[in-house]
């Protein structure tokens, strides 16, 4: 059991997090394309823009809810381990919940926000929300990175490399 957790833990990370990342990191670049924004885009472009947008909104909402999996099989495994009083893992829990946050209260409504602004005519999503968008999205990332370091380094453990 205690290779099963943690490996349904890393997993639920490449599988959750990986597609998130991209698609979060994607959306500002896309939505710049878009009609209404600094005056570039629309036509052609413009509806490929919006498909596309639409398209990473979805996979960060769909594969956001998936990241659940993650904590559920982080703490799964921090409990078979006996870890869950650990500060490298309180760090981490806490570091995932912010990043959570920030994703849920942040970065899904503001996405969702410039696809209604793209959608409606002679409104768009203005000069910065892809700039917004994409700071939030750069911290969010960061979030991950920190903890996935904090998982492999373990600072302070006893419990092996
Ligand atoms: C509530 C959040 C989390 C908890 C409770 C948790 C818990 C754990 C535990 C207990 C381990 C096993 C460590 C060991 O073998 O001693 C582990 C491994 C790992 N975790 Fe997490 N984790 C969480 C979130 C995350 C997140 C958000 C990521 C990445 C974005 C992540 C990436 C990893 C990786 C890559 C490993 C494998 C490290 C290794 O075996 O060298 N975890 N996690």
């Amino acid at each position: 059991m205690t290779k099963f957790f943690p490996s349904l833990h890393v997993l639920a990370v490449v599988l959750a997090i990986g597609p998130v990342t991209v698609a979060a990191s994607m959306f500002p670049r896309t939505l710049r394309t878009a009609p209404g924004d600094h005056g570039g885009g629309g036509g052609e472009d413009g509806g490929e823009a919006l498909t596309t947008l639409r398209m990473l909104h979805r996979i960060c909402r769909v594969y956001g809810a998936v990241g659940i999996a993650v904590p559920v099989f982080g703490l799964a495994t921090g409990s078979s381990l006996g870890v869950l009083g650990s500060p490298w893992l309180i760090t981490s829990v806490l570091l995932t919940a912010a990043a959570a946050g920030l994703l849920v209260l942040r970065i899904l409504p503001a996405q969702g926000a410039a696809l209604t602004a793209v959608q409606t005519p002679g409104a768009g999503p203005g000069p910065r929300a892809s700039a917004r968008l994409a700071m939030s999205t750069g911290v969010f990332n960061l979030l991950w990175a920190t903890v996935t370091v904090l998982m492999i380094i373990r600072p302070g453990s006893t419990t092996g490399a």
